[in-house]
């Protein structure tokens, strides 16, 4: 059986689809192939593995039905057509789970490094410009018994209450569809309606997936209703936040500061006004960018790979 991989990925899910006979192939190119480029690919393939922002819709599937598994090294799946892979008798895995400690860890540090400016500060002393003592200026603000506020409190979202709550004695509340009520015991966390944990939160972190319902949440409207010394946290997927409307509750001082491990686009333009500003920190997607969670990943994707070739149930599978 031959698997294509349209990134290069860590060698210990490699080795388990070599090991069980499989020739694989990656992708060494250093942007994404186009649609049309991983089609064509495909047409030579059983398997892939598709890391990064890969569109598999309906066109995909309509030209791709003879793959037997599509392995996402992600545990997103917002770039598939489910339905579309489910008419096309296509199975599709994710990697949940592995990665909700390193992805809430980016989390927590874009929270305490917006709140202390850290890395504007930063820049300041690249630019050689250290800086006077002055009591009054470039203050942060603490975080401690501050009101976290999730935007989809799953597995990830779980792990950000836990540091928030160890480190700072924060108190969560949270906004989902369900309640969780493992959240609600452990940490005494709270279900709000999306009005009250705009209203209440110090801090709101979003951890849901990007969906019809998601999709642009974080609006004016929203930002407006926020704290005023309230810290806005996106490590989930850029689309969920509207960047313009963000960047204009920023300057006109509607929330305090925000940090951004998703932007809308990726990449985000080097000349982008929130990259200056004092009170904003963004990073390239890291999420999971660990060592540990990115060989957990590649071997999750690789036992997707070999269920699917084998005509078995994936071990985790979203079709
Ligand atoms: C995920 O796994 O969904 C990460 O955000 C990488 O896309």
């Amino acid at each position: 059986m031959k698997v294509f991989a349209s990134r290069i990925i860590p060698q210990k899910g490699i080795q388990l689809l070599k090991e069980a006979g499989c020739d694989v192939d990656e992708y060494g190119g250093k942007t994404h192939p186009s649609q049309e480029e991983l089609i064509a690919i495909c047409k030579q393939y059983d398997g892939l593995i598709s890391a990064g922002p890969n569109r598999l819709d309906r066109y995909f599937f309509e030209q791709c039905a003879h793959l037997k598994a599509i392995a996402l090294y992600s545990v997103g799946y917002d770039n598939v057509d489910v339905q579309a892979a489910k008419d096309h008798g296509v199975p599709v895995g994710n990697t949940p789970g592995v990665l909700s400690n390193s992805t809430a860890d980016v989390a927590f540090l874009l929270m305490l490094a917006v709140s202390r400016k850290a890395i504007f500060m930063h820049n300041r002393i690249v630019r050689g410009d250290w800086g006077f003592y002055e009591p009054t200026a470039h203050l942060g603000i603490e975080l401690d018994k501050k009101t976290l506020g999730i935007v989809g409190l799953g597995r990830i979202g779980f792990e950000m209450a836990r540091k928030c709550v160890g480190a700072y004695n924060m108190e969560v509340i949270y906004h989902n569809r369900t309640r969780n009520l493992e959240a609600e015991s452990v940490f005494g966390a709270r279900w709000v309606s999306f009005e009250e944990l705009l209203n209440q939160s110090d801090v709101i972190s979003v951890h849901s997936n990007l969906s019809d319902q998601t999709r642009g949440l974080f609006d004016y409207n929203a930002f407006a209703k926020m704290k005023q010394k309230s810290i806005f946290i996106n490590t989930a997927r850029g689309s969920i936040h509207n960047e313009v409307d963000l960047l204009k509750a920023l300057q006109e001082g509607l929330i305090w500061g925000a940090g951004l491990d998703v932007t809308n686009p990726e990449p985000m333009d080097k000349k982008h006004p929130l990259l200056s500003m004092p009170n904003v920190c963004v990073l390239p997607h890291i999420g999971s960018a660990t060592e540990e969670t990115r060989d957990a990943m590649a071997v999750i994707t690789a036992q997707n790979i070999l269920a699917g070739l084998r005509g078995e149930p994936m071990p985790h599978a979203i079709v």
